[in-house]
Parts: structure tokens; sequence; C-alpha cells
């Protein structure tokens, strides 16, 4: 007997499977992430992110109009201090890198891309962790609230349409929200990184913004435990709750399942970051010639949007949204 199901009949040209994709991805379902560091005389290529620099205010107004040129829908923000103390200050100092950075972009460029900005402390503080430390070495949740809700009237007065926590503190999404409100920042679009893992996948990044946790620490203590998945939507129920905009998966390749429970059990918009380290495994593998970088990174892309996700943040963005525009 022959097949009487021909599922192959759509597949045979290539005007064919466009019509009846189930996904798209197009720029504008990109954030690009950029750092930008103090003190720079000129751009810096980050060894464990080829293609990625750490930027100076000007070399990172070259990048935006670039990314604006082909289409990327948003960039998030990450700042790079010269000098770092206990509290972690330069996050909310108005003349930190980040706010420099963020006044120079919204006056370039205004509404043209949706700016965002990471809102955390650890690329500021001595210790490298997300929160303020007890004497014992532990991070105390509820001080840190505090200090979160100064670092997103900072960068929402710099010019940021979106703040996004990434510390992973409880109770973070609200102390930032009441805030904002508070000073009349009511429009400030909170995007929480909700379900946000302990991953060994940010290694480039920690390479990138210069962090190292003090005594081989980890965060552990506060990021996710990659053995849950009903977790997740316990902390992006929870965020939602607390005001959240957008929640975002993080990272996102090992994580889909998540994304996936996700989009089905809330009604927000979702995101998920395809973080450094998946970045640089694809690139690493390109460049020994053992995988064809673009075409693993279109198809990574594509899954995300598949799994649910409404956007992704991705050190991508320039080049897959250059591809797609081939
Ligand atoms: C914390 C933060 C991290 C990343 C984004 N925000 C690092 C961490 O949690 O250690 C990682 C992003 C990446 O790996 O691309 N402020």
């Amino acid at each position: 007997m022959f097949p009487t199901e021909r599922p192959r009949r759509l597949r045979r040209t290539s005007a064919l499977r466009r019509l009846v994709a189930e996904t798209t991805l197009a720029p504008d379902d990109f954030v690009a992430p950029l750092f930008v560091a103090e003190g720079l005389s000129e751009a810096r290529e980050i060894t464990s992110l080829p293609g990625q620099f750490q930027h100076t205010v000007e070399s990172l107004r070259k990048e935006v109009e670039e990314l604006v040129r082909v289409g990327v829908g948003g960039v998030i923000l990450f700042g790079v201090p010269s000098t770092k103390d206990e509290l972690g200050s330069g996050a909310w100092d108005p003349q930190g890198v980040a706010q420099v950075a963020l006044r120079t972009l919204r006056d370039d460029f205004g509404d043209e891309l949706v700016l965002m900005a990471d809102l955390c402390l650890d690329e500021y503080t001595s210790h490298g962790h997300c929160g303020v430390l007890r004497g014992d070495g532990t991070v105390d949740n509820d001080a840190t609230l505090e200090l979160y809700g100064r670092v997103a009237l900072a960068q929402a007065d710099a010019g940021a349409s979106v703040v996004a926590p990434s510390g992973m503190m409880d109770g973070q999404v609200g102390a930032i929200r009441s805030a904002l409100d508070a000073a009349g920042f009511d429009e400030t679009i909170i995007l929480a990184y909700a379900a946000k893992y302990a991953s060994g996948l940010y290694g480039p990044f920690r390479d990138a913004v210069g962090v190292e946790i003090v005594e081989g620490g980890d965060r552990k203590g506060y990021q996710q435990d990659y053995r849950n998945r009903r977790e997740a939507l316990r902390e992006a129920r929870g965020d939602v709750e607390q005001g959240a905009d957008i929640v975002m998966v993080k990272p996102a390749m090992s994580y889909l399942d998540v994304l996936s429970d996700l989009r089905d059990e809330l009604d927000v918009p979702l995101c998920a970051y395809h973080v450094s380290g998946e970045y640089a495994m694809v690139k690493a593998a390109a460049a020994q010639g053992w995988i064809d970088g673009p075409a693993v990174a279109l198809e990574q892309l594509t899954a995300v949007r598949r799994a649910g996700a409404d956007f992704v943040l991705t050190y991508f963005a320039r080049e897959i949204a250059t591809e797609l525009a081939r």
C-alpha cells in the first residue's frame, strides 16, 4: 500500500515552504545586547564573544545606527564601570557609564528602536554579586530591593523605555514598579528576567563585563536550579502579579520547555535570552569549520520563536538581521 498522507507535497518548493511556515523570524524580533565601558579610548573586541565589543559611547552610537539600519527591534545596554564598590553605586550614579550612554542614545535615536537597560548590580559591585552582602557574605534580598529602585530611577531618567531586572531577588519587580510610579515614571516598562537559571552559559558575559564573584562563589542562592520546571511558572506568575509587562526565560536553548509552559500559561509578551555561552558555542564550532554558523544561528533563533517567544535577545541580532535582509 502507498501512503495516503503525503506531507512532502508541501515541502517541494521554497515558495510552498514559505507559505505554510508556522513560525516567522524578522529583524524586529531581535534585541541586541550591547556593552559600554568607561574609560576606553576605542572599542575593544571581547575575546570570548567574537564580533562583540566593549564600546565607547562613540562606537556605541555607530553600532546602534547600523542596528537601526538593518531593522533590529531594540537594544539592551550593560555598563562596564572603571571602578566598583561594595554597594555597586555606579549603577545608579546619573554620571555612571550606562546612564551617560542611555542619554546619548535617547538623543540620537529617540523611539526609533526600543531602548532597554539591564537592571542589576553585579557589574558595579566589588564582590561581583547581584545584591548587597550581609556580614556573613550572603546576599541581603530586601536591602538590595531598595538599591534596585534607585537604579530604575536613574535608568528611566536617562531615557530607558524598558528596565530589565536580572538579579532574581524576591519582590524585585514590585519594588521597582513602586519606585518608578512614585517618581512619575508610570510609562517605563518592566521586562522581568522571570525565569533565570544558574547556568554555566554565562561565562563569556562575565568576561565581557569584568565580573568575578568573590571566593569562587556562584549565584545558585538566587538564580533558579536547572532541575526545576514548575518553579519557573511560579516565578513568572509572581512577576506578572507584581507588575511585569514582559517576562523572559534565560538561557534559551536548554529551556524551551520552560518557554513553552510560560507561553501556555501567561498572556503577557514573552522573550528569551540567547546568552553569551550559546553564541560563543556556535561561533567556536563555526570557526573550526564544524558547523555552518549562520545556518545554526537561524535555526536556534527560529526555535525560540517556535517555542513561544515573541522576541529574542541575541548577540546574533546584527549578523542575522543582515542575513535576513538579503
Ligand atoms: C546579570 C546578568 C548576567 C547576564 C545578563 N545579566 C550574568 C549573570 O547572571 O551572571 C548574562 C548574559 C549572557 O550570558 O549573555 N546582571
